[in-house]
């Protein structure tokens, strides 16, 4: 076991470069399965979550080589198996793209319930909904979701309400589907539309991705392909708000500012002085930051993934925000790790009140999820004193070398394993 030791309070300052996304890498892997040749993926987050996928990948089947830390290449042509077994989801939201992918592979599919971070329930309904539509049976056996069909058929989806795990799994499943599917009330996410560029670069016939509703006509074949997945709008998000909240001065590279737009609007409102670049965004703060509402929602609005690290910046502003979650049934957990703090909130379902005190105080805390996490970080970092983060495996899942790139800035941060006996002295 392993937990962050920060000693906080330096502004943080310099230069920071941001890595693949995340999400747009965790659907793209599972997508190499609907390839008839070999795919080679760039730009690839060194994180857990991608390790996890390419070693469910080689379970299954495919040849998995590895060209450098961010390049690898995937042979999916001996992929016979079509299980992913509990061991092999757990603790991942994403093996559930594997559904979509191996029904769209071989009309088979056999996949442990999906993990990943705990917001409340998360259900898979969407998901299911478009399968049925394309014409497989799904049933849940032995506590698998197993999907089936002998031949998969184009057909109309109106997703209840928008999800980016449908709009992947629906796409995944009807790209290789006779005739037309449509997806309406589509998620429009950046990596909605990088799995749309993905999976037309392997001769796929997508439209539409990035607005509301998504054409797919599909196609007998796919073909290898040579591709980059964009860069991490959310890890970007992190490091502006840890530029922010330490008073710090940080030039973001290797970002799509345009991704960043909600978030860089938040962020100015807030006090921070920002320059976008091409490919980059510089993020400055002189004073305390000012309180603010903010409402969560699905792209274009404001992703609920930068909830907890602007739940920070708000627990130190100058008077009460407000925020309202706008996503997640329960997304506050982060916030009862800030008042072991001093952070002085209000939590009434989906909205929280913050009100924010003049400096938090060094503390033990946790990370009870990935980007809760990156919250509690950033809250250490801005904290003069040691603050130790601990269930750090939260946080390797989604964001790489975040210890390293903190200390090129600046920041007084280190990984340190726990003895066991530590360890199962505190969990006792
Ligand atoms: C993805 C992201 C996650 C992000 C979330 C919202 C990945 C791997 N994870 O999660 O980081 O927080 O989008 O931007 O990309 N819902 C249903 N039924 C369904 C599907 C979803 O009711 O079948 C509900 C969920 O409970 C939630 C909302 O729809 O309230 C949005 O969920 P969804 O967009 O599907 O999130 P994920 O794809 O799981």
């Amino acid at each position: 076991m392993e937990k962050f030791v920060i000693n906080g309070g330096k502004p943080l300052r310099g230069t920071v470069r941001i890595s693949g996304a995340k999400n747009a890498a965790v659907a793209i892997l599972p997508a190499v399965l609907l390839s008839d040749e070999p795919c080679i993926i760039e730009n690839l987050p060194e994180i857990s979550d991608v390790a996890t996928l390419l070693d469910s990948l080689s379970i299954l089947g495919a040849q998995v080589k590895l060209i450098n830390k961010t390049t690898v290449q995937i042979d999916p042509r001996g992929a016979g198996s079509y299980v992913v077994s509990k061991e092999m989801a757990e603790g991942m939201r994403a093996s559930s793209y594997f559904l979509g992918a191996l029904l769209g592979r071989c009309g088979h599919a056999v996949v442990a319930p999906p993990g990943g971070c705990d917001f409340g329930v998360r259900p898979i309904d969407q998901h299911i909904k478009g399968f049925e539509t394309l014409g497989a049976e799904v049933s849940i056996e032995n506590g698998m979701v197993e999907a089936h069909a002998s031949d998969l058929f184009g057909g109309s989806v109106y997703l209840d309400m928008v999800s980016v795990g449908a709009t992947i799994n629906i796409m995944l499943a009807a790209v290789k589907a006779k005739g037309l599917t449509v997806i309406e009330n589509a998620a429009r996410e950046p990596h909605i539309v990088d799995l749309a560029n993905f999976l037309n670069s392997m001769g796929a016939n997508i439209m539409g991705a990035g607005t509301n509703a998504i054409k797919i006509r599909g196609v007998e074949h796919l073909h290898g392909t040579s591709y980059s997945i964009i860069p991490d709008q959310i890890e970007a998000g992190t490091y502006m708000v840890a530029a922010a909240a330490t008073k710090g001065d940080i030039l973001i590279e290797n970002v799509i500012p345009k991704h960043l737009e909600s978030i860089i609007a938040k962020i100015i409102e807030i006090g921070a002085t920002v320059t976008e670049y091409d490919e980059s965004v510089r993020v400055t703060m002189k004073t305390r930051p000012k309180k603010c509402t903010i409402k969560t929602m699905p792209h274009p609005g404001f992703p609920t993934d930068m909830q907890p690290q602007f739940g920070v910046l708000l627990s130190i502003a100058d008077g009460t925000s407000f925020i309202t979650e706008g996503v997640w049934e329960s997304r506050y957990r982060y916030l009862e790790q800030l008042a072991i703090m001093g952070a002085d909130f209000k939590v009434d379902g989906k909205t929280a009140m913050i009100t924010g005190v003049e400096s938090l105080k060094p503390a033990p805390v946790k990370a009870v999820d990935l980007r809760a996490g990156a919250a509690v970080i950033i809250a250490g970092l801005m904290t003069k004193g040691e603050t130790t983060v601990e269930q750090i495996q939260f946080i390797d899942r989604g964001y790489e070398h975040i210890a390293e790139k903190f200390t090129k800035l600046g920041a007084d941060i280190k990984r340190v394993t726990v003895s066991d006996n530590a360890a199962n002295t505190k969990m006792a």
